[in-house]
């Protein structure tokens, strides 16, 4: 009890404490919508001349200015927040460095969309950490994906860098980037009620203004500097963390959406005693979002599993359903995937699926 009071009363001082220091950034970074452009003699063109030219920036390699809309050559980029955004060409990045606090996990939200080729790959470096994220699957039909990434700082400045690194026969082509905001955690802490670290997804990524496709969180995320705090993103595609502004959210403001079938997992490591039973309850559902049809979510634990049917007619319904779990051993892992695929029905190709919230996991007495 005085331990648990103790942690109680250090929280309150670090939330109290953060609350004051306002040099910290939150929401977007200084000219994250990249609306403060280079003077017109730092142009050539859309190519952005001498690495200090975008104010706040400092760039590498052939990078762009872009203005929403039609481009000379054919093109049309969407920007969706604001007018402006840069494009990464061969090889290029951006990158800027920012105050923050040594120990404290942080996610950066951006609006990123791959332009001419497929296979396009934008990696996100703060030292020592780095992580590439694979642009070839849309999951908005505007063109504009809205990504999170997570880390941990280690220092008093987060060097953050977006790189594009492939090389395409058009030297131009290669990622847009549009909005780029940071949002430091407070990890939740599991609970005698509760096992499951943050199970409402209540804490979450900055929502940029106008992120009403929802946040993809990229596939291949751990734990411990998850965008997601608590959970792991363990499969090959996003999974989508979605608010109550824009979707059908049933408890507290979020929720996330398995948008890729079984390429989509979402999971958590949670502390068990061997042998002892477990209830695992959770929420599954239909985001209000156009996505209809027969949906089922196959939810782990242990080696206990359960496959949970629901019919989506796209009204926002849920279901909230559980079972009992033996724990095997000191860690138990828990994992919820789709089991089928589901597009959108007036948006062809646009993937969606069934929403999942509120997981609880209880010992059962
Ligand atoms: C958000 O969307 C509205 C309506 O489309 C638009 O007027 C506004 O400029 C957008 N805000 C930003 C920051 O892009
Ligand atoms: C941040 O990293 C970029 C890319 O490696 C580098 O060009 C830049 O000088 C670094 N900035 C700082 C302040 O260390
Ligand atoms: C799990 O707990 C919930 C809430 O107390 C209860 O409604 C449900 O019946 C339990 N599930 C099982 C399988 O015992």
């Amino acid at each position: 009890m005085a331990v648990r009071i103790a942690l109680f009363l250090s929280l309150v001082l670090l939330f109290t404490s953060s609350t004051f220091a306002a040099t910290y950034f939150e929401g977007l970074l200084p000219n994250g919508d990249f609306e403060q452009g280079p003077k017109p003699d730092q142009l050539k063109k859309t190519v952005i001349q001498g690495r200090y030219s975008l104010p706040k920036w400092k760039i590498n390699g052939l990078v762009e200015y872009i203005s929403s809309g039609p481009q000379p050559g054919g093109m049309y980029f969407a920007v969706t927040r604001g007018v402006h955004a840069v494009r990464l060409g061969n090889e290029a990045s951006i990158s800027q460095s920012i105050p923050v606090k040594p120990g404290s996990l942080y996610a950066l939200t951006f609006g990123a969309s791959r332009t001419c080729a497929q296979d396009e790959v934008l990696r996100v470096i703060v030292p020592p950490l780095k992580g590439d994220l694979p642009l070839q699957t849309l999951y908005s039909s505007n063109g504009g994906d809205t990504y999170a990434w997570g880390f941990r700082a280690f220092s008093k400045f987060a060097n953050i860098t977006f790189h594009n690194v492939g090389v395409q026969e058009d030297p131009a082509c290669g990622p847009l980037l549009d909005a780029v905001a940071i949002k430091e955690f407070f990890p939740p802490l599991p609970t005698t009620e509760n096992l499951v670290r943050n199970g409402g997804f209540e804490e979450g990524p900055h929502r940029l203004l106008n992120s009403s496709n929802g946040i993809l969180l990229p596939p291949k995320q751990e734990d411990l500097t998850s965008p997601l705090p608590g959970w792991i993103i363990e499969s090959l595609k996003a999974v989508k963390f979605i608010d109550k502004k824009h979707f059908n959210v049933p408890f507290g403001s979020a929720a996330v959406e398995l948008v890729a079938g079984r390429e989509s997992a979402i999971g958590q490591i949670i502390r068990t005693v061997p042998n002892k039973i477990y209830n695992l309850t959770f929420s599954v559902g239909d985001a209000r979002n156009g996505c209809h049809g027969k949906m089922m979510v196959e939810a782990f634990a242990g080696k206990d599993n359960l496959r949970v049917p629901f019919f989506s007619r796209g009204l926002g319904r849920f279901k909230t359903v559980s079972f009992k779990f033996k724990a095997v051993s000191a860690r138990t892992r828990i994992t919820f995937f789709s089991s089928f695929y589901h597009s959108k029905i007036d948006e062809f190709g646009i993937l969606c699926g069934p929403i999942l919230d509120q997981v609880r996991v209880f010992p059962t007495s």
